[in-house]
């Protein structure tokens, strides 16, 4: 069967005005997502995420452009087509929600204007199926009152709720995909986790399929399946969120892990030693040698190849190695400890 999304050997640089500087934002990334499916992606701000996101809706902003690889959406080849029918795939297929609710809304038009504008573009909704598609989509991301909020403007809503209604737009098309960038990053605590379960609730009725970026692994072990840390332009390491969350093959992934809170633990949150490097002028071997506590040698000198851990579950490292069918290392259950202990926040 194909894979809702797949996407292969992705790269995408930002190339500045005279070529002397090269931003390798996304080099060499695989990834594939069934439809249903919720995918996590995780890493340090500047590793890539977002440019990834945006390569695959063709939206990375001047002087971005995918230089190589493919991305598969149900089958159709995503890297050639035009502009005019990319913007009917964002509409009615892939829908994005991004960090910042105003990025995505237009403070002058109405939520009416703004949340029927996919529903009649790409749903062909008019009149009345169109007001009772907007009060439906309304509803189900939980505005209150929303024959009367759909007339209002976004600057008379509170953050939390400029956020569902982005959602809502989201939903509007009837998409088989949403990429959501941060989402919550800018509310607070409580209304993020009410944010997440309505996300959760509505992929529950739809089937949508969730691309899930964050830095915040709490929020992985709440909503996704699977699991892929970047770090440099790379996937380092993608599995299943139970295979990560247990037995991480890693090092970047076990720091990432490690930076986490626990919930009811006063320890403090244990940055990572250093920073992401510059990623127009990469250190040579693996990217996160300078900063990487198992290092070899040859980690220095030499990029690691990437190594299938098991089925899916695959590790760009030295020290990775395949694991034996025997030893299984899922026998505890370490990822649903963590979701429930998880604290959602930053
Ligand atoms: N518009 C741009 N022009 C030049 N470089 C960019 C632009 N946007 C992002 N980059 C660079 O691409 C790299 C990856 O950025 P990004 O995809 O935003 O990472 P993330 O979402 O993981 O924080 C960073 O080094 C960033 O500086
Ligand atoms: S390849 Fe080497 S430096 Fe890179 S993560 Fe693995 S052990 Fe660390
Ligand atoms: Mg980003």
């Amino acid at each position: 069967m194909t894979a809702l999304l797949e996407v292969r050997d992705l790269q995408a640089h930002y190339v500045s005005f005279g070529g002397e500087r090269v931003v390798k934002a996304v080099e060499g990334v695989s990834f594939t997502l069934e439809e249903g499916e919720t995918l996590g992606v995780v890493g340090e701000s500047g590793c890539g995420k977002t440019t990834t996101c945006q390569a695959i809706v063709n939206l990375l902003p001047p002087p971005g452009r995918i230089v190589g690889g493919s991305i598969a959406f149900a089958g159709e080849e995503l890297t050639r087509k035009s502009q005019r029918e990319m913007r009917h795939i964002r509409g009615a297929q892939i829908a994005m929600i991004l960090q910042d609710p105003m990025a995505s809304l237009n403070p002058l038009f109405s939520i009416y204007r703004q949340v029927s504008e996919p529903a009649y573009y790409h749903r062909a909704l008019r009149g009345r199926g169109l007001r009772e598609r907007v009060r439906e989509l309304l509803n189900a991301v939980r505005i209150p009152s929303p024959a009367m909020r759909m007339r209002e403007y976004p600057h008379q809503m509170s953050g939390g709720m400029r956020q569902r209604i982005v959602g809502a737009i989201a939903l509007a098309g009837g998409p088989r995909l949403i990429i959501a960038d941060e989402p919550t990053t800018n509310l607070d605590v409580t209304i993020q986790a009410q944010y997440l379960d309505l996300l959760k609730e509505l992929q529950d009725k739809t089937g949508v399929a969730i691309i899930f970026i964050t830095h915040n692994l709490g929020i992985v072990a709440r909503m996704c399946d699977k699991l892929a840390v970047m770090y440099a332009g790379k996937i380092v390491e993608a599995g299943t969120v139970r295979e990560l969350f247990n037995a991480p093959r890693h090092p970047y992934t076990k720091a990432l892990l490690g930076s986490m809170p626990k919930l009811g633990s006063k320890e403090k949150l244990l940055a990572i030693p250093g920073h992401p490097p510059d990623l127009a002028t990469l250190p040579p071997g693996c990217a996160f040698h300078p900063r990487c506590p198992e290092a070899l040698p040859t980690c220095a000198t030499a990029e690691p190849p990437e190594i299938q851990v098991i089925g899916s579950w695959s590790a760009r490292c030295w020290r990775a190695e395949p694991q034996e069918i025997s030893a299984t290392d899922a026998t505890t259950d370490s990822a649903k400890d963590i979701h429930a202990a998880a604290a959602v926040g930053d």
